[in-house]
């Protein structure tokens, strides 16, 4: 049995920390029907030297979710502060030291048949231990799908419904049959979107350049935390244009952005090698800073990181002789 589906996993479950064996929902509910749900991926990543996971901008996600739940009419009745509240709460409860992935999800729960939605609704937050999504430290191979991204007069991609991700995995799949090891999807106007659960950068001519949120993508959180440590970091120029599918063709590089994959590198598209087929200079420089920000390294990033566990115990190993100061203060030793 995977970690991740280990049955006494401790999970929040409509409204109680369960153990995810009793995490059930009924055969008629709605949402395993009709799609009718919206979920979140959240990342923490463990720090050796602070011993802490952080959880990386819970409540930016907490906040997308609430926002995506309001487009399904579904209301998440907490604050995203509670939100990242009980996220880190389910870390301490399983005693999570390493690498996780938490999968928050908001569900239409009537259990009926009938399309039309009514006021029903539940939502759980999951933890998981969790490693490498894509394995993508020597580059990846992706390949241009026949499928199109979901228009937005027909599901929006924003929104991270359950029911769009048929997209995603109808592309994915087929990709993966194919010997790539992801998809790149074009839009409706054959213009380049997003990877099937990733967001898109090309370098071209120096400047760095992504779809806009326009164009059928997901509103990326790490592509977000990419434009900023790439535009303040490494002074590069962050461009949101849109973007032909055969630039991906003569881009100097290219990379993958997600909570799940983080930053992966894109060496080959349909077979062609992107420049020289090696990594670039800018990925790898991206990849190091949002690695470092994500387990609380850079000073000017940790407010974009929450730690699960007591400040007191990170505060020890931040900072340990201002702690062996103040405890001597207090007569301990
Ligand atoms: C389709 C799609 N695009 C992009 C992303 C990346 O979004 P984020 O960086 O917020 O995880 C995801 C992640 O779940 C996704 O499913």
């Amino acid at each position: 049995m995977t970690p991740e589906s280990d049955p006494n996993t401790i999970v929040y479950f409509r409204g109680s920390y369960v153990p995810l064996r009793e995490a059930q929902v009924g055969i008629l509910t709605h949402a395993l029907h009709y799609g009718t749900g919206v979920f979140e991926g959240i990342r923490g990543y463990w720090d050796d030297a602070e011993h802490q996971v952080f959880l990386l901008r819970p409540r930016e996600h907490y906040q997308r979710w609430k926002q995506n739940g309001g487009i399904l009419h579904i209301d998440v009745p907490l604050t995203p502060d509670e939100l990242s509240g009980i996220t880190a709460e389910l870390v301490r409860r399983n005693a999570f030291h390493s690498d996780i992935y938490v999968r928050p999800l908001a569900w239409k729960c009537a259990e009926r048949i009938g399309v039309s939605t009514d006021d029903q609704n539940a939502f759980a937050v999951i933890a998981v231990p969790f490693g490498e999504y894509l394995h993508s430290e020597k580059g990846l191979h992706a390949g241009v799908s026949t499928w199109r991204r979901i228009e937005d007069n027909a599901i929006p991609a924003r929104a991270k419904i359950c029911g769009a991700y048929v997209n995603s995995a109808l592309a994915s799949d087929d990709a993966r049959r194919a010997g790539f090891d992801e998809a790149i999807l074009l839009n409706e106007n054959g213009q380049v979107a997003e990877g099937a659960t990733c967001n898109l950068f090309m370098v071209r001519k120096g400047e760095l350049i992504t779809p806009p949120v326009t164009e059928n993508v997901l509103e990326g959180i790490t592509r977000d935390c990419v434009m900023e440590l790439a535009s303040r970091e490494m002074g590069l120029k962050v461009i949101e244009r849109p973007m032909d599918r055969s630039e991906l063709y003569i881009g100097e590089e290219l990379f993958l952005t997600g909570t799940a994959v983080g930053i992966a590198p894109v060496v080959r598209v349909d077979h062609r090698p992107v420049k020289d087929g090696a990594i670039g200079a800018v990925t790898r420089e991206v990849r190091r800073l949002y690695f470092e920000v994500a387990r609380g390294h850079l000073r000017a990033y940790r407010k974009w990181v929450v730690p699960a566990f007591p400040a007191a115990t990170s505060a020890e190993q931040l900072e340990p002789e201002a702690t062996a100061v103040a405890l001597a203060e207090m007569g301990v030793r």
